[in-house]
């Protein structure tokens, strides 16, 4: 069966501080965010991932929650959170939101109450040690600004286990209660219309972490059983997971598990495609990534909301990615990522850039979008570490780009917003976000795409140039993106037996129509071509 919603999705992120204030406090908010929802229809997505949305101190912009049933109150109230899924229903988008349920912020009341005394019911919902763990400085995701995984507590007279931040206490998932209270909140929220999750740091949810332990077991069984209970509620709820792993470790997360993984290892070798402009590393993927089982099913994604992570390339990968799009220190995070959006990185080389989404969109997976990756919006270095790339949404040349009447906004817009903006785009049929338009509302005419195979076609071709193919019981569709700057052709006319009729539906430039031998294709440099070659009826 491949018919199911999310394989034909295609998903856009965004926080709601900084897509759309409508009350003027210079923080977006649910009220704002409806009011775009018509120009995120038009743009032709449909699924809306939120990232964090309930109250919280903010310390990892809202990744550090005080209380899972409810809204940060910046952003409106559960009535407003309700309008909103009706709304977007009602322009065919589903929403999704993130399920942040390795940690809660230290200001959570479970917290409080669990150091407050070993008595305290709470107590057991957190990672105690009464010793200084062995293991305590390693295992840190963010180095350079964590230096150990475990914390004294003076008012708890104990060590806790933190993951990420000394202000992040993970959740003891071997306690009972706590994988109940995560159930709950999944049903909450399915309860008030959301259509699924995702989630975050889904690795970290299921060890079972022991003080001088630092590989411990995981407890696969937790995702079968969170798996069970959200179908139960809502059969078609999407669990849509961050985990990032070792290849070999992937298809645990599978079959009756999650539904989708972001696909972290290809996100690096498209990285690493666009900056050799060799399609090599993509290849690669394509063959490595495991067979998937019936129903599940990769989400693809050049720009996220953390750094672009590098950490699964060698260090010769790396150097070379650091190279072409993170040349500065400053630039680079963690030691293995880079801190910026897409549109500088590609030197806001609009065909470099069409290039990039082109090749995304059209391989396997469901495509995920960053909010201000369709205008080509770019990063403010001065901002600390990953926020460089979490600006406000530019709308317009209106004040504050249109985002907000407000004096003092949630952080700086990024300069150049004046001419870099939505409306401006509106009106252009040569800008990105017009070619973002036809090529979301191409690709949701290939249902092949997301849901069916996709073959490398590995017949020779010009320097530079990858060719590959979706196929589904809906028909077929070639892909053809030159990664280099220098123009070419293409013979094709292996395929030309299984082709009838083919057609183009979308290209960089307009070129001569298609022949049906497919001999001599013609590819501008940085140029793409989708030529439809079968459509079942
Ligand atoms: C992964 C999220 O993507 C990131 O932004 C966050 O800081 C960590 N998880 C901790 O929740």
């Amino acid at each position: 069966m491949n018919e199911r919603w999310y394989s034909k999705a295609v998903v856009y992120c965004l926080d709601i501080d900084t897509f759309q204030d409508s009350d003027g406090d210079g923080v977006g908010d649910i009220r704002g965010l409806i009011g775009r929802l018509d120009y995120l229809a038009r743009l032709g997505i449909t699924c809306l991932w939120l990232h964090p949305i309930h109250p919280s101190p903010n310390r990892d912009d809202g990744y550090d929650a005080t209380d899972f049933y409810n809204v940060d109150p910046r952003f409106g109230t559960l009535g407003d959170f309700t309008e909103l899924v009706h709304e977007a229903r009602n322009l065919g988008i589903r929403v999704i939101i993130d399920l942040v349920v390795n940690h809660v912020s230290n200001e959570h009341p479970w917290f409080q109450s669990a150091r407050s005394s070993p008595d305290s019911p709470y107590r057991d919902w957190f990672v105690w040690s009464d010793e200084a763990p062995s293991d305590r400085r390693q295992g840190m995701v963010f180095p350079g600004e964590q230096d150990e995984t475990w914390t004294y507590d003076r008012t708890a007279k104990a060590w806790f286990y933190h993951r990420f931040y000394d202000f992040q206490p993970d959740l003891n998932i071997t306690n009972p209660q706590v994988r109940e209270e995560i159930k709950k909140i999944c049903s909450f929220w399915l309860q008030l219309g959301v259509s699924g999750f995702r989630m975050d740091a889904v690795p970290f949810i299921i060890e079972r972490t022991e003080p001088g332990n630092p590989n411990p077991e995981k407890d696969f069984e937790f995702l079968s059983e969170l798996r069970q209970h959200v179908q139960w509620r809502q059969g078609d709820a999407l669990l849509l997971a961050e985990a990032n792993v070792e290849p070999a470790e992937l298809t645990d997360y599978f079959g009756g598990r999650l539904h989708m993984l972001f696909d972290f290892m290809l996100n690096a070798r498209l990285m690493l495609a666009l900056a050799r402009q060799d399609p090599e590393p993509v290849i690669d993927a394509l063959r490595d990534t495991p067979a998937l089982p019936d129903g599940a099913q990769w989400a693809t994604f050049l720009r996220n909301h953390d750094e672009v992570d590098l950490s699964r390339l060698t260090a010769d990968q790396r150097a070379d990615v650091f190279e072409a799009f993170g040349p500065d220190e400053n630039m680079r995070l963690y030691d293995r990522g880079i801190r910026r959006r897409l549109a500088p990185m590609l030197g806001n080389d609009m065909r470099r850039i069409q290039l990039a989404y082109s090749l995304q969109f059209s391989l396997r997976g469901t495509p995920v979008l960053r909010y201000g990756e369709e205008l080509g919006m770019g990063e403010d270095l001065s901002l600390d570490g990953r926020m460089a790339i979490r600006t406000p949404m530019q709308w317009s040349q209106a004040k504050n780009a249109g985002f907000s009447d407000g004096d003092s906004l949630v952080r700086p817009l990024v300069e150049g917003w004046e001419t870099l903006n939505a409306t401006v785009q509106r009106n252009d049929r040569q800008s990105l976000l017009s070619w973002f338009e036809r090529m979301i509302h191409t690709l949701r005419e290939a249902p092949e795409v997301g849901a069916g195979s996709c073959q490398h076609v590995d017949v020779q071709v010009p320097r530079g140039v990858l060719a590959h193919r979706a196929i589904d019981r809906t028909g077929s569709v070639l892909f053809l993106h030159n990664l280099t700057d220098t123009a070419c052709e293409v013979d094709m006319s292996s395929l030309a037996a299984d082709a009838d009729h083919p057609v183009e539906v979308l290209s960089d430039e307009g070129y001569d129509p298609i022949t049906e031998d497919l001999a001599k294709l013609a590819l501008n440099g940085y140029g793409f071509r989708w030529i439809r070659l079968r459509r079942e009826p």
